[in-house]
Formats: structure tokens, sequence, C-alpha cells
């Protein structure tokens, strides 16, 4: 039983036409990240923040997921169907729901996700509708106490716990699409280079030495797929 833990980032939704955070044209070259994706910016000014989400939401209802997010799907479904001996996990920092909509099910959004809200009194975290604003009361609990229910910089990314037990157990952790300079996710090619081999799917060599085995260069939606057709061929 080959059991693979992918970790995808923005990269993966960018053929699908969702900006990434960095790069030409970064979500971040328009915007301060200490207004947008902090809970102080959030303190300071809610509407500018659910402005960016909503926008971000707005534009989630116009794409699809592309062929890299099927393949990732398809090697799922060929364990379930028993075509692959193998368990798949993906990470993800993303915060879209192209990963579900493609068909997979074993998804465990780290930074959190742009279709639903949390709230700050009782911990509910309702799904986000389009008359949602700052001062939607919780349906639970009734306060005014909803906000996006995204990570932002300096929280305690989710499902810590879930996401080290599985690179513990991996025997093969694969990176999707991400810049690979936001920490815990950073970090995680480093744990696991004493038990997994490690591969880095992305558009362009990243600058310095590389801690990954293996770095395939080129679009998602040729690189993945290619490589899922392979694991199904052996
Ligand atoms: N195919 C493969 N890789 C791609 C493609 C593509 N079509 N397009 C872009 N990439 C690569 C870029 O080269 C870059 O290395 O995807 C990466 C995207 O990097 P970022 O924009 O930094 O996105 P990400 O790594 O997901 O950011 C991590 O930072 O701002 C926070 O919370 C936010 O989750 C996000 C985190």
């Amino acid at each position: 039983m080959q059991r693979i833990v992918v970790l995808t980032g923005a990269g993966i939704s960018q053929e699908s036409g969702l900006q990434t955070f960095r790069g030409p044209d970064g979500l971040w070259n328009n915007e301060h990240i200490e207004d947008i994706c902090t809970p102080e910016g959030f303190r300071r000014d809610p509407l500018r923040v659910d402005r960016f989400y909503n926008n971000l939401r707005a534009g989630l209802t116009a794409v699809q997921p592309n062929a890299a997010h099927l393949a990732l799907a398809g090697l799922e479904q060929a364990a379930r169907d028993g075509r692959w001996q193998g368990h798949l996990t993906i990470i993800t920092q993303n915060i879209d729901d192209l990963h579900e909509r493609a068909g997979s099910h074993d998804v465990i959004h780290m930074h959190g996700e742009l279709l639903r809200l949390r709230c700050t009194g009782c911990g509910a975290t309702p799904a986000w509708h389009g008359d949602c604003f700052p001062d939607t009361p919780c349906p639970a609990c009734h306060g005014p106490t909803l906000r996006p229910d995204i990570v932002w910089f300096g929280e305690m990314p989710y499902h810590m716990d879930t996401i080290t037990q599985r690179l513990a157990a991996c025997d093969l952790f694969v990176a999707i699409g991400t810049s690979g300079v936001v920490y815990p996710a950073a970090g995680f090619v480093d744990s696991v280079a004493d038990h997994a081999d490690t591969m880095l799917f992305n558009l362009e060599a990243r600058s310095g030495p590389s801690p990954f085995d293996q770095t395939i260069l080129g679009p998602a939606t040729h690189t993945v797929p290619a490589w899922t057709q392979a694991l199904l061929a052996q």
C-alpha cells in the first residue's frame, strides 16, 4: 500500500483562472497582507476584508476544476475501485473548493475555506451565502461574531494533528503549485525527508538548493495528469 500525501498551493488552481498570491499577477501585488490577511486587519476594517473575500468568492463561482485537480481525484477514485493499491491525502493551502468539485474527498484545508464562516463566539462554521455581511448574526448563537473561516497570518493552521500523522505515515510527499515560503507547509518536505521520497511540481524552479528528491517543471495541468497516469499504469 503506497501512502501518498500531496500538498497543493495556489498554483494548482491558476490554470482554472484563480490568481496566485505571489508572482507576476499575484494577489499580494495589489493588497497589503497586514490589512487583509491578519486578525488585526479584520478588526480595523471588517468591511474591507469582507470585500476582498467576496471578490474571491465571486471569482470562484466562475471557474471549474482543471486537469490537475481531476487527476488527483481520479487517483483517489482508483484507490476506492481497487485499481490502485494506495492511499492519497490532499493537504491544501488553498481556500477554494476546486479539489472537492473535482471529486476529491480526503482533502484537508489547513488555511480554511472561502465558502465557510466561523463564529468567534461559539465556534460554529456555517456555510457562507450571498447575503452574509460582517454584522450578520451567527445562525447558532446569534452573536454578531462571524468572520471568514480563513487562517490568517499569525494564526495556527487547522488540522495540524491529522497533518502530522499523515506526513509521518507517508512514503511519498508531493508538493504541487506552491512557492514554499509560508510555514508550516513550507517545512513539510523536511519533516518527511527521513522516511519518504519527495517530488515538487511547479511552473518554474525555485531559487537555491531544492530539498526535493525530484522536481518536475511545467504547468500542473500537464505534469500532474502525466504523473498519476504513470502511477496507475504500474
Ligand atoms: N502549474 C504549476 N505551478 C504553478 C502554476 C501552474 N500553472 N502557476 C503558478 N504556479 C506556481 C508558482 O510558480 C508558485 O511557485 O505556484 C506557486 C504559487 O505560489 P504562491 O502564489 O506563493 O501561492 P502559495 O504557495 O499557495 O501561497 C501559500 O501564502 O498568502 C498565503 O495563505 C496564503 O495559502 C497561501 C500561502
